[in-house]
C-alpha cells in the first residue's frame, strides 16, 4: 500500500484488526507503535517487522493512558497516523450483566477513545497534518439488545468522529470512522457473542485484512465513515430508511437468536 503517514499508533494491536493494521502499516514502510496489554503480543510483532516499536498499556489505567496520550502529543517526533481501534463488548440481559466489567468497557471504548482523541486533534490541527481513524461498528447505527452497552458505546464513536471530521476539515486533518461488521478476531471470545455470531454464514463474515484495509484507504481519501463490505453497505443503507421501532425489534431477534 502507497501511505502518506510515516509514523503511526495503533491502539488495541495485539490481536484481531488492530494487530492486521499494524502489520500493514509496517510492511508498507510506516514506522508504528502499537499499544495493548499483553506485552509478548506486542514483543512477537516487533521481532518480526522492524519498524514496530511496543508500547504496552492498558488503556482504562488512568497513568498508562496519560502516558499513551503524552507520547501522542510529543511533538519532538510527531504521530501521523492515530487509531483507536481497542475496544471489546459484554453480551448478555444488561440487569444480569457485571456493573465493573460494564464500567471499564464504557472506560475503553468511550474515555480512552475520546481522549487519545483529544491527543491527536491538539497535537495535529495546529500543525495542519495528520490522520485520525476510530473504529466503531455497524453496531453503532441502530441500538442492540443484549449487547446494549456496547451499541450505545460505538454510537457514541460513530458520533464523536463524525463531529470530528467535520471540525478537524479546515485544518486538512483527516478523521474517519470504520464501522467494521461480523469479523472473525478475538473479539467473540472476549464479548461471548460466539453464541449468536456462529449461526450466521460465511458471506456474513469480512475478514481483519478486508478491514483494516478499508479503514486505512478510508483515512488517506478522509471519508467520515467507513462500512468496510458490500453485504454491510447495503445494512447500512436500509438502516438508514428503517423505522427505528424496526431496527431495535430486528436487532433484538437477531440477538436472540
Ligand atoms: N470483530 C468484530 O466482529 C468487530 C465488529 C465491529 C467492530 N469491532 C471493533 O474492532 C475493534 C478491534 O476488535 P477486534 O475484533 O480486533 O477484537 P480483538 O481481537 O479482541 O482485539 C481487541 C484489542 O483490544 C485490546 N485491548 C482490550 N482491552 C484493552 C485495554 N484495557 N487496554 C489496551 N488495549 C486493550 C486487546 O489487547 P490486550 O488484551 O492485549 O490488551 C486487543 O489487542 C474493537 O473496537 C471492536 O469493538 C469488531
Amino acid at each position: 500500500m502507497d501511505l502518506p503517514f510515516a509514523t503511526a499508533l495503533v491502539t488495541g494491536a495485539s490481536s484481531g484488526i488492530g494487530e492486521t493494521m499494524a502489520e500493514m502499516l509496517a510492511d508498507a514502510g510506516v514506522r508504528t507503535l502499537v499499544v495493548a496489554r499483553r506485552e509478548d503480543r506486542l514483543a512477537d510483532l516487533a521481532r518480526h517487522h522492524d519498524l514496530i516499536e511496543p508500547l504496552p498499556a492498558d488503556l482504562t489505567d488512568p497513568g498508562d493512558l496519560d502516558r499513551v496520550a503524552a507520547r501522542i502529543g510529543d511533538a519532538d517526533d510527531p504521530i501521523d497516523l492515530v487509531v483507536n481501534n481497542a475496544g471489546f463488548g459484554t453480551t448478555g440481559e444488561f440487569a444480569e450483566l457485571d456493573p465493573d466489567r460494564l464500567a471499564t468497557e464504557i472506560d475503553l471504548n468511550v474515555g480512552a477513545l475520546t481522549r487519545l482523541s483529544h491527543a491527536a486533534l491538539a497535537a495535529m490541527v495546529p500543525r495542519g497534518r495528520g490522520w485520525l481513524l476510530n473504529v466503531s461498528s455497524v453496531a453503532s447505527f441502530q441500538p442492540a439488545p443484549r449487547l446494549a452497552v456496547y451499541a450505545a458505546t460505538k454510537a457514541y464513536v460513530t458520533s464523536l468522529t463524525e463531529s470530528l471530521h467535520e471540525e478537524a476539515g479546515p485544518s486538512d486533518v483527516h478523521v474517519t470512522a470504520l464501522c467494521p461488521g461480523l469479523t472473525r478476531t478475538e473479539f467473540q471470545r472476549v464479548s461471548n457473542t460466539e453464541q449468536y455470531a456462529d449461526r450466521f454464514p460465511g458471506m456474513a463474515w469480512t475478514t481483519p485484512v478486508e478491514v483494516a484495509r478499508a479503514g486505512l484507504e478510508g483515512v488517506v481519501a478522509n471519508r467520515a465513515i467507513v462500512v468496510p463490505g458490500l453485504q454491510y453497505q447495503l445494512m447500512a443503507a436500509a438502516t438508514s430508511v428503517t423505522p427505528r421501532w424496526l431496527r431495535r425489534k430486528v436487532s433484538g431477534l437477531v440477538q436472540r437468536g
